[in-house]
């Protein structure tokens, strides 16, 4: 997206990728879009696919239960937020858009780079080196923009004295699963059951997406298919019959759950954007959503300094992207930590978490701060 902004600014830049394009292509992410990120793809003419296959959502559900029921009660989004809404689309889906425009545009994306490396940082021409094909190859740049993830060579290149890292880890992560299942509800079902989470989401009308909160080092081999149905229909099941469908499970994978932010955003002329200035748990669906309004934010600040000669956007890249991160940490931590029952927990904490989710749904200010915070807040 970075790359799409700056180019229809005029401006030139070189995307170095150490993936392939099928595995970036192919590999399961996300699926939650933000308004904001909705809009933006549209208005910068890669939203054609989304409008036409992304599954808007005005609702969700949360599902807990209550003293005689299990109950599923549904949060209006739309209702509450002056008719803001999510899209369900893929982030491969958004990821596969993105290169296609890319290749339109018929500026250079260098795939399977090894060795890369970045120097001359806090200088004037910051460097970026890799192999490709088996040939070495060194870049001089105006500016790095660091978009490779929690685990890139970009965070870990700036001096440790220069950035601040505070980081949670979480005692436990979710299993994923895709399945060949028509969607038994047409919006997503968040759920706390005493054997833990529980999440009902889709990427289409024939396929459903579902997670279950697992340890951290769970062993799939020992999560058979049946398994992993009983287990589902055992926490999302609700007192009015509803459950999951059942369908051939395409894929499996555990997912480890963190929170993590680097400040600042910046070091001299590198600029964090995405997992690598910062992480969240995948209960707010706002990972892909933050690096969509950190490259928004960092493509018009380039586009200042390049169009007017105006260098003070670039020089509140960060302190503007970390107001955003926290509020999304703040919300990630909280949906996080009121939906997953940890073994640290006593009876106790269970309750009280009972207690939070029955206020959350009966009153209209808790109902509203959940949904402005999950629809989002405007791009800034
Ligand atoms: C997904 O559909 O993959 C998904 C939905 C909601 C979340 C996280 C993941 O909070």
């Amino acid at each position: 997206m970075l790359g799409h902004l700056l180019h229809l600014r005029g401006i030139d830049s070189v995307i170095v990728e150490d993936r392939s394009q099928e595995h970036v292509i192919e590999r399961v992410r996300a699926g939650v879009l933000e308004q904001g990120t909705v809009d933006l793809m549209r208005q910068v003419g890669v939203g054609e696919r989304l409008l036409r296959e992304g599954m808007r959502h005005e609702g969700i559900y949360i599902a807990f239960d209550e003293p005689r029921a299990r109950v599923r009660h549904r949060i209006d989004m739309a209702g509450l937020t002056g008719g803001r809404a999510i899209t369900v689309y893929g982030q491969n889906e958004v990821v596969k858009d993105l290169i296609a425009a890319r290749e339109a545009s018929g500026r250079p994306v260098i795939w399977k780079a090894e060795e890369v490396s970045v120097r001359g940082l806090d200088g004037p021409q910051p460097r970026i080196a890799f192999t490709v094909g088996g040939e070495a190859q060194e870049l001089a740049c105006d500016y790095l923009a660091g978009c490779d993830g929690s685990h890139g060579i970009c965070r870990p290149s700036i001096p440790p004295h220069h950035v601040q890292l505070y980081e949670r880890t979480y005692p436990f992560a979710w299993l994923g699963i895709l399945a060949k299942a028509a969607p038994s509800s047409t919006e997503l079902v968040y759920s706390l059951h005493e054997r833990g989470f529980a999440l009902f989401s889709m990427r289409s009308q024939e396929v459903t997406r579902l997670y279950l909160q697992c340890a951290p080092d769970e062993d799939l081999t020992q999560w058979s298919d049946d398994r992993i149905w009983a287990e589902l229909k055992t926490r999302l099941r609700t007192s009015d019959g509803w459950e999951p469908n059942e369908g051939e499970i395409t894929q499996k994978a555990v997912t480890p759950m963190r929170s993590l932010v680097a400040e600042p955003m910046r070091y001299g002329r590198l600029f964090l954007a995405g997992d690598a200035a910062h992480v969240v748990p995948p209960t707010g669906a706002k990972g892909l959503n933050l690096a969509m309004a950190d490259v928004w934010r960092l493509a018009n600040a380039l586009a200042a300094y390049y169009e007017r000669g105006d260098g003070s956007v670039l020089e509140a890249y960060s302190e503007r992207g970390l107001r955003r991160t926290w509020r999304a940490q703040r919300f990630s931590w909280w949906m996080t930590s009121m939906l997953h029952r940890s073994d640290s927990d006593n009876l106790f904490d269970h309750k009280r978490q009972l207690a939070e989710l029955e206020y959350l749904v009966s009153s209209q200010a808790a109902m509203t701060s959940l949904a402005e915070n999950y629809v989002g807040v405007p791009l800034d």
